[in-house]
């Protein structure tokens, strides 16, 4: 059994990635950037994949080489494993993430935090029974443009946040995932939506404090059904119980000028776009419209970095998580009552 918090001294926690694809590679990186965590192990069914992370891991740690599992049931098994990512497509996060838990392992798990809702809180439930952190990779929270508006947010400049909008919307681009999973509804629990809108859903609702979402309207179509047997674009609004409101709107198919990506905030004082480099901040003086512009300079990767060090830090009990799995079971209800809302063709109670 893992130590946590004050107990465990300065031993660095041990952590095994479970999917060798592009975000376990990045949840990697994180772990090899932060003195506090080493990477240990890997796991993949696919051993050619295995095989070229543990090199290129290994290598990035001083020629360690890293242990390789076909089977990330015997990483689970390992004792020397503390905490785990979860980087497998999304009908694994479930089985993958609660199988570790009963392990023992602290998980941090990719996004979407499940297929639906009920997935999410089996999930969340089974880490309480645990006494293990169960963490959502929602690492766009981490990005620095998004740290420093919240941080202007929480400051008061822009006054009350009455509404956001979180747009996420490709003119063309479907991911398929290995198998076509990312296109088959009951392998990714959604399409668009479940897969990008999520992102923008949560920075949005991050940026406004994370309220409880009271009713939701949502409209979803699957109009390139030869592309995707799930939805290729994705709107709607949330209303909040406190009386704001956020709109999301997320597509892989749209006849549009060119790809979206952003978050807007309005606020009483003023107003932000934000998305991963740069944040355009607008005031609405006596003379009109004027805007100022603040860009952050950093990347995308960014993000990653800080959301594995954040992970590392509250399992050493030096931080709150913030990406926590209380959060990802609320996103899930959020999702789930668009797809809800869309289907029975009315607002829906959250
Ligand atoms: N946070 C982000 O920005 C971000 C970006 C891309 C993908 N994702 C998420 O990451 C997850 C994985 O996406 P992907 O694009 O890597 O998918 P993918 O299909 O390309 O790859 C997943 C990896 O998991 C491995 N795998 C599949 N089944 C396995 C099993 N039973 N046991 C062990 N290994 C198995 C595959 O061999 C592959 O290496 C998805 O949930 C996706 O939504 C997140």
């Amino acid at each position: 059994m893992s130590q946590t918090g004050a107990t465990r001294g300065r031993e660095p926690v041990r952590v095994g990635v479970i999917g060798a694809g592009w975000p376990g590679e990045r949840h990697a990186e994180g772990y090899v950037a932060n003195p506090d965590a080493r990477l240990v192990a890997i796991a993949d069914a696919n051993p050619e994949r295995a095989a070229a992370f543990a090199a290129r891991f290994g290598y990035l740690q001083n020629g360690q080489t890293l242990k390789v599992y076909s089977d990330y049931t015997e990483l689970l098994a390992d004792p020397e494993i503390e905490a785990v990512s979860v980087a497998l497509p999304n009908f694994l996060h479930r089985p993958a993430t609660i199988a570790a838990l009963e392990a023992g392992k602290h998980v941090l798990c990719e996004k979407p935090p499940a297929l639906n809702h009920a997935e999410a809180r089996e999930m969340a439930e089974a880490a309480a029974r645990a006494n293990r952190l169960l963490a959502f990779a929602l690492q766009r929270r981490f990005s620095p443009a998004v740290e420093a508006l919240h941080e202007l947010v929480s400051s008061g400049e822009l006054g009350e946040i009455y509404h956001a909008r979180g747009v996420w919307t490709r003119t063309w681009g479907v991911p398929k995932g290995i198998g076509g999973w990312f296109t088959d509804p009951a392998r990714a629990g959604g399409g668009a939506l479940i897969d990008i809108g999520v992102h923008v859903l949560d920075m949005a609702w991050f940026l406004m404090g994370c309220p409880a979402p009271a009713t939701v309207s949502g409209q979803v179509y699957n109009k390139f059904p030869e592309e995707t047997k799930t939805d290729d674009s994705a709107f709607a609004l949330i209303r909040f119980a406190d009386g704001r409101g956020l709109q999301v709107e997320a597509s892989w198919v749209l006849a549009q000028d060119e790809d979206h990506y952003g978050v807007y905030i309005f606020g009483t004082k003023g107003g932000a776009r934000v998305d991963d480099n740069r944040i355009d901040l607008y005031t609405v003086g006596e003379e009109g419209r004027t805007t100022r512009t603040r860009v952050i300079r950093a990347g995308w990767q960014q993000a990653f970095l800080g959301q594995a060090a954040n992970f590392i830090a509250a399992i050493r009990g030096e931080a709150q998580l913030r990406t926590p799995a209380a959060h990802g079971v609320q996103l899930m209800a959020m999702i789930d009552g668009i797809y809800r809302s869309s289907a029975e063709g009315h607002e829906v109670a959250m």
